[in-house]
């Protein structure tokens, strides 16, 4: 018992610094302790009354918050999309390399070369992932809580013309240390039914859920319409005699076949062409895990490692919670007989393509990347000034990266001023953390709404840069000439495809679906599989 109010005491102390001891000893909440703890009450739900319900701000506020913890009095602001707007950004070719030089990803911070695989994995890599995590994304708390997943349901549904099992999973996170913030991470998984051994799989950033629920049969649908029509007729007899006049008509109809909804290309929706190849798919609500916008970063699991107060500036931002998240959902992939877990990949488009990449670059049992049109804070250059701009992640998407990034959009500061090119890394390193595993990087184009403020030029830039890394390790990069200054960008639908790191442009939009099918045969290739024998 003198133990656990000792621990009260601790957790009582690190929310008051200031506070005496009288007061200390005054404080309602602390009798309430003492009460809840000689009754027996658990020490997590006594130890939560103590703790403060977490900080609402706006993201305005949690944005000047983050500011004003790094002495910044102000940002540049960010560029305009609108090409008519006065302050759009850069689209002019000639002035998008302000910082030309790119951050070597084969150079050590103390200046030595790399040269061989062992320095990579032995220095270079943890160099990078270090700096990375300090400066751009943030990193993963040492005490973020265990989680516990649960199969909430299993379906057996057809993706198409494939048989699948679909199962439901909700990972509960242990909040015994901040009960104010619970956060159950969604995902629901999908095996081909007919599948002779365990499958690859991909897992999708969005939304979670049975993707094709399977109907009641006939015999059960008139089953449940003679016990609807029975509770009608209860609730208004006067319903006895419509049903009479309308003998055949039923409350509840199976739902018509519905064509599917096409890729932009004509072809089938992307989870049909996975598991008619023989793949699995998860789909990863990042929802589930952190809310997407700046006034969340209080709540989720961000919130809940805090115990619900603002971050400090080295702490993670959504982007890295996000691919925490889709690790924790590989723990459960690792244990699941279904699923071929040393081949996993991670897809996402747009700011989940960022979340894939950084997935990929992070979390090294990912066997494979898709990564959909993800511009800044993805594949492309940060130092690149073409459309989106560093300005944009300091300003409005700040809660994607570590407060720390917020620096280096800073005009006026405590520390002076910094600019993209003093970030001490870049996307070609993002790129290179995941060789010599499978990283294929995808666009659409502007003309079909693949926006040129993704800068298309500066991630084939530092996918181009990145194939060093993938050679030194033995893998074989995007084959072109020259180096990230002088390689031409392939046509439109042309891939780059026969390496472990992979380009292509389709000629679509803002997805990744026209190219599902070439990752597919791409990914296939590499890890000696292929479609299912009929
Ligand atoms: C904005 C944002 C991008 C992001 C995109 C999206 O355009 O600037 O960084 O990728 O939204 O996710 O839809």
């Amino acid at each position: 018992m003198v133990a656990e109010v000792n621990r009260f005491s601790e957790a009582k102390q690190a929310y008051h610094p200031g506070g005496s001891h009288v007061r200390f000893l005054l404080n309602p909440s602390l009798v309430f302790l003492c009460l809840a703890c000689a009754a027996g009450v658990p020490a997590a739900i006594a130890q939560s009354a103590a703790l403060p319900p977490p900080v609402t701000l706006t993201a305005d506020q949690d944005h000047q918050n983050m500011m004003d913890q790094l002495g910044i009095q102000a940002l540049r602001p960010g560029p305009s999309g609108d090409e008519n707007a006065p302050n759009h950004a850069n689209y002019n070719e000639s002035s998008a390399n302000p910082f030309p030089n790119l951050p070597d990803p084969l150079t050590l911070n103390d200046g030595r070369k790399v040269t061989t695989p062992g320095m990579w994995w032995n220095t270079r890599r943890p160099e990078l992932i270090e700096m990375f995590s300090k400066y751009v994304y943030g990193r993963v708390p040492k005490n973020v809580p265990t989680v516990t997943w649960t199969v909430t349901a299993v379906d057996h549904e057809m993706i198409g013309f494939t048989p699948v099992i679909a199962k439901d999973l909700i990972g509960q996170v242990d909040n015994a240390s901040y009960p104010a913030i619970s956060v159950r991470i969604h995902m629901t998984l999908v095996t081909p039914a007919r599948a002779k051994g365990p499958v690859p799989v991909l897992m999708m950033f969005g939304r979670a859920g049975f993707p094709n629920p399977n109907e009641p049969s006939g015999d059960e649908l008139e089953k449940i319409n003679a016990a609807w029509k029975a509770l009608l007729v209860q609730k208004d007899p006067s319903l006895q005699d419509v049903f009479a006049q309308h003998p055949a008509w039923q409350p509840v109809k199976a739902t018509p076949f519905q064509f599917p909804q096409l890729n932009a290309d004509g072809g089938l929706p992307n989870t049909w062409q996975l598991v008619a190849d023989g793949w699995g798919f998860v789909l990863f609500d990042p929802a589930s895990v952190q809310a997407d916008n700046g006034a969340g970063v209080t709540r989720g699991i961000i919130g809940l490692v805090n115990k619900g107060q603002p971050r400090k500036p080295e702490d993670w931002g959504a982007l890295r919670a996000w691919a925490w998240g889709a690790g924790r959902g590989l723990d459960y992939l690792q244990t699941d007989p279904a699923v071929d877990a040393k081949h996993v990949g991670i897809e996402g488009v747009s700011r989940y393509g960022k979340a894939a990449l950084v997935t990929m670059a992070f979390d090294p049992r990912f066997a494979m990347v898709l990564v959909g049109s993800s511009g800044k804070g993805g594949a492309t250059l940060l130092r690149r000034n073409f459309g989106e701009a560093v300005e944009s992640l300091t300003g409005g998407e700040y809660y994607w990266m570590a407060g720390n990034f917020m620096k280096y959009g800073a005009s006026k500061a405590t520390f002076g001023s910094m600019t993209p090119g003093d970030i001490p890394v870049d996307s070609n390193e993002l790129i290179a953390l995941c060789a010599p595993r499978l990283t294929f990087i995808s666009y659409g184009i502007p003309e079909k709404g693949d926006a040129k403020w993704l800068d298309h030029e500066g991630s084939f830039m530092a996918t181009v840069d990145a194939s060093r890394v993938f050679a030194l390790l033995g893998a074989k990069g995007l084959d072109v000439d020259g180096d990230y200054r002088t390689a031409k960008m392939p046509p439109v639908n042309q891939g780059l495809l026969d390496g472990q790191l992979a380009w292509r442009q389709h000629d679509g939009g803002h997805t990744d679906a026209p190219n599902m099918k070439y990752f597919i045969q791409w990914a296939d290739k590499f890890i000696g599989h292929g479609p299912p024998q009929q």
